[in-house]
């Protein structure tokens, strides 16, 4: 059975999506670096690059590797970087020797994926396991207090002559945030629908997530700003370092 991610992470995900651009990514990776606390950084890993905008402003500071499921986002982040360093593989299985990064990042809900949980811890273990002790890991994920708070169930707009409608609803489990996005052929022919799903972990959830994979929670930020994180933030922003 093909999984939703494996459907949605293409062109269409792109095009529904220009804002999440080069600006944002560098503001993230701005937050990055200024709170690294001063280790020392060798090789990073952007783990779920996509198109790769944020692991070409990682390579501009170190050498970097960016892994992503998505071959359609990937042929784009090798376009945009030909001499960069791009693998196609599972974030549950990571092709990657043992302690082999400093510093992993997993920006922009990259994570939650997945119906079942163990296969979250599956992911934060491999994690683990190519961070060197002492390196850092960067999760940045969604706030599920600010998510449910602040849901928009219907919403429509045109992009490129294509009217997109996009719903959004909490799993009747309570779980997961869903969202259902209908993109229209011209008047109306050769509609595409994906459904794009994550898991509504909260603050605590991931601190403990981590906490019992090998990692120690070292801050929670809010905002790619780095304001500190509480229940209205937009993001929530967690550095961990390997133990
Ligand atoms: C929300 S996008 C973010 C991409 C990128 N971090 C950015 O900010 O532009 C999530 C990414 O996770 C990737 N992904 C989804 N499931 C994956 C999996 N099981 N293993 C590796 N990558 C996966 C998708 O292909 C997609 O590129």
């Amino acid at each position: 059975m093909t999984e939703w991610f494996e459907r949605w992470f293409g062109e269409e995900y792109l095009a529904l999506y220009p804002h999440r651009d080069e600006r944002e990514a560098a503001a993230a990776l701005g937050l990055v670096e200024s709170n690294l606390g001063g280790i020392r950084v060798a090789r990073a890993l952007d783990l779920a690059c996509g198109a790769g905008r944020h692991s070409r402003l990682l390579r501009d500071r170190w050498w970097t590797a960016g892994f992503d499921l998505s071959m359609p986002l990937l042929a784009k982040a090798r376009e945009a970087d030909p001499d960069g360093f791009y693998v196609r593989g599972d974030m549950r299985a990571l092709p990657f020797v043992d302690h082999a990064f400093d510093l992993v990042v997993n920006l922009f809900t990259s994570f939650g994926y997945f119906d079942n949980d163990a296969q979250h811890l599956r992911v934060l273990a491999e994690v683990a396991r190519v961070t060197r002790r002492g390196g850092k890991f960067v999760l940045d994920f969604l706030n599920s207090d600010h998510v449910r708070r602040s849901l928009v169930p219907r919403e429509s707009s045109d992009i490129g002559g294509k009217t997109v409608e996009v719903r959004r609803e909490i799993s009747p489990d309570d779980r997961f945030v869903v969202k259902t996005i209908a993109s229209g052929g011209e008047a109306g022919a050769g509609e595409q629908t994906f459904v794009e799903r994550v898991r509504l972990f909260d603050r605590l959830d991931l601190e403990t997530m981590l906490e019992e994979s090998g990692f120690g929670v070292e801050q929670v930020l809010g905002d790619y700003a780095g304001a500190p994180h509480s229940e209205s933030s937009p993001r929530t922003i967690v550095f961990a370092i390997r133990e």
